[in-house]
């Protein structure tokens, strides 16, 4: 039998790891990686950081998997990405068969949390079912960068009583509030879906690489510091090559008021 586990490492700042993460990392002999994109160097410096300070009591080993390549000009969003996933599984299934001894114990290092917007545990999934039962597969959550946000911001995500609705800056930029849902984190947004905006009552409560050194904090009236927003976001970007940015939009429901306007 193979062992994986797949770890949440928060998402930037190092102090962001659990000691269930630690404690899993202690029993790893072989460290997966699959780097892609601008934040391929970045990324890869900070997982290598977090193996050499903890896992100090046993040797291990990094194996590179080359992730498959998505088809960006395919008609069909989805039946790209499960393209994309399918290939994928094969690679990861390559990877752990052949790189991955029994009675091993391997990890992928999951970027904040793998339970949001991250398809380690989709296609391992489709790894474990390959495999016919050789190998078992645990998950130890991490420090979402949705968690960063509200705790640098020191906000609860939802109102009292009220829903959540997580999504992605494509999506948000197509349907805007649903009904009934006040609150909206957004994700994965390179088209600053928050300038669709229109609603004078909306705020946003926004963060760029929240936990990195060049963490940036911006809260308000969505209307009037959105051009803000997009100032800054292209500066961090020019700074370090990439951006990651996540962001509550807020309409204030129970008393109207916002603790962001003054009355
Ligand atoms: C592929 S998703 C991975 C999310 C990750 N699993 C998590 O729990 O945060 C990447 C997106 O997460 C958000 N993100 C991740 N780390 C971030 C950070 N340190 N600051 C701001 N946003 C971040 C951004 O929206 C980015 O586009």
């Amino acid at each position: 039998l193979k062992r994986l586990v797949v770890v949440g490492v928060g998402a930037g700042d190092p102090e962001q790891l659990t000691l269930q993460a630690i404690a899993a990392l202690q029993e790893v002999d072989v460290v997966f990686v699959v780097e892609k994109g601008a934040t391929a160097a970045d990324f890869r410096r900070s997982r290598e950081a977090i193996c050499r300070r903890h896992i100090t009591n046993r040797p291990y080993r990094f194996v590179e998997i080359e992730d498959a390549r998505r088809d960006r000009d395919a008609p069909s969003y989805e039946a790209s990405v499960r393209t994309w996933h399918d290939e994928r599984a094969l690679r990861y299934a390559s990877a752990i068969q052949h790189e991955l001894h029994d009675g091993e114990c391997g990890a992928f290092l999951a970027w904040g949390d793998p339970a949001f917007y991250d398809s380690t545990l989709r296609v391992l999934d489709a790894v474990e079912a390959s495999m016919g039962g050789a190998l078992d597969y645990r998950v130890v959550p991490g420090v979402s960068s949705i968690s960063a946000l509200a705790a640098a911001h020191r906000i609860a995500l939802n109102q009292v009583g009220r829903p959540v609705l997580l999504t992605t800056g494509r999506l948000f930029a197509e349907h805007g509030f649903p009904e009934a849902v006040d609150d909206v984190v957004v994700m994965l947004d390179d088209r600053a879906a928050f300038t669709t905006v229109v609603d004078p009552g909306v705020d946003i409560y926004w963060g760029a690489n929240v936990g990195m050194p060049d963490e940036v904090l911006v809260a308000g009236p969505v209307c009037t510091v959105a051009d803000e927003i997009v100032r800054r976001r292209a500066e961090v970007r020019r700074a370090r090559g990439w951006v990651f940015d996540v962001y509550l939009l807020r309409r204030s429901v129970s008393t109207g008021r916002s603790p962001l306007r003054p009355t």
